[in-house]
């Protein structure tokens, strides 16, 4: 049994370790007839690639995809998409001293107690290397969502206690650090250099927004909007929590603040992030992705080996002082997944669109 495929109609596989040959994905269930722009999906991996800047982990990859099928003469075939992306900058050494234990706040220890061997070099599969390939296959969802308006976009929040005050997710396009608040910008740098500089790391919180989604996407019971989004952002390395619209503060409100009153015009708030029963409503769908700091850190720290002894990890080798920066491409690509797939699915959910299909 495997589990490293997501979503329903719209489905990808990914496959690869960060220092192994390549990561890559097939995504399956793509239409026929769509354009897949190869310049758009290569712009999209570039806003995830390592090394762009100080406030990220120096590896650098080119992160070049390869389309190996399902596209001919830049149109989409209706057959699976396999992506492939070269791995090019294994250090594979400056793990060496750590393959026998494990590094506190990652997956060595769990890895190694439930399969027995794993790839220590840069994390092996439990590496965020994985999301180059989610977030090449969320372009291909982007290019089917864009032919009926959806927009997905997405910035930084807060990092540490310094959260946007002024959302622009215009601006997070141009940020090195994606901050959506232009104002705070600097003191959001200067939180992440701190922790470099103390050979530590900080977490933050990525938004996400769905623009311009129809009613109607959603499927009660199990693949409720709002459930599929929080599944599909917990499976992002490093993510502890997700709120969708209001979230965690909804629980202090009372009914009558909570609850969006509706206008002939539409809603006249948007605590609830767009969705209701689980069904979206029309509004923009908006969530908030918590993740937590970066396990290697630089600090020595008490941890154990492989055979139990106690011993202190001393890092080497190349890690984000923050992952929440680049974390929010990927969170913004699995948002673009899910809402792909919940559009195909709801294709079959009204007679009239199968209809549609003998309409010719
Ligand atoms: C974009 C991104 C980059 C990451 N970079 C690093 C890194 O440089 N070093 C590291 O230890 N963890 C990094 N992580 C987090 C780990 O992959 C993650 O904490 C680890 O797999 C354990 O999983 P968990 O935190 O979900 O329990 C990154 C995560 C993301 C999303």
């Amino acid at each position: 049994m495997g589990f490293n495929s997501f979503g329903n109609i719209f489905s990808i596989t990914t496959f690869g370790e960060s220092h192994g040959k390549a990561v890559g994905c097939v995504v399956d269930g793509i239409p026929a007839g769509i354009k897949i722009d190869e310049e758009f999906i290569q712009n999209e991996l570039d806003r995830r690639k390592p090394g762009k800047s100080k406030y990220e982990t120096p590896r650098k990859e080119d992160d070049r995809v390869n389309i190996l099928s399902g596209v001919f003469e830049g149109i989409s075939t209706g057959t699976p998409i396999a992506l492939m992306i070269e791995n090019k900058s294994q250090k594979s050494k400056d793990y060496s001293n750590i393959k026998d234990l494990f590094r506190p706040g990652h997956a060595d220890m769990t890895y190694h107690y439930k399969y027995g061997i794993r790839d220590y070099r840069g994390g092996g599969r439990s590496s965020a290397r994985e999301t180059a390939a989610r977030v090449a296959a969320s372009a291909i969802a982007k290019l089917l969502l864009k032919e009926v308006g959806i927009d997905v976009r997405s910035g930084i929040y807060a990092i540490g206690d310094i959260e946007a005050k002024d959302i622009d997710f215009e601006y997070a396009k141009q940020s090195i650090i994606y901050a959506l608040d232009r104002n705070i910008e600097n003191e959001q740098k200067s939180e992440i250099e701190k922790a470099r500089n103390n050979h530590d790391s900080i977490g933050g919180v990525a938004l996400v927004k769905l623009c311009n989604v129809p009613i109607g996407l959603g499927e009660p019971i199990y693949e409720k909007f709002d459930a599929s989004l929080a599944n599909a952002m917990m499976s992002i390395n490093g993510v502890k929590a997700v709120e969708i619209g209001d979230g965690f503060n909804s629980a202090k409100l009372s009914g009558s603040q909570n609850n969006d009153e509706i206008t002939k015009k539409g809603f006249l708030s948007n605590h609830s992030g767009g969705i209701l029963g689980g069904i979206s409503n029309g509004d923009d769908i908006v969530l908030k992705v918590h993740f937590k700091p970066t396990p290697s850190i630089f600090k020595p720290q008490k941890t154990i080996d492989v055979n139990g002894n106690e011993t202190i990890c001393e890092l080497k080798g190349r890690h984000d002082p923050c992952i929440a920066t680049r974390g929010s491409v990927v969170a913004e690509a699995m948002a673009a997944l899910v809402c792909a797939d919940m559009l195909l699915l709801n294709m079959t959910r009204r007679v009239e669109n199968i209809k549609k299909v003998y309409e010719r």
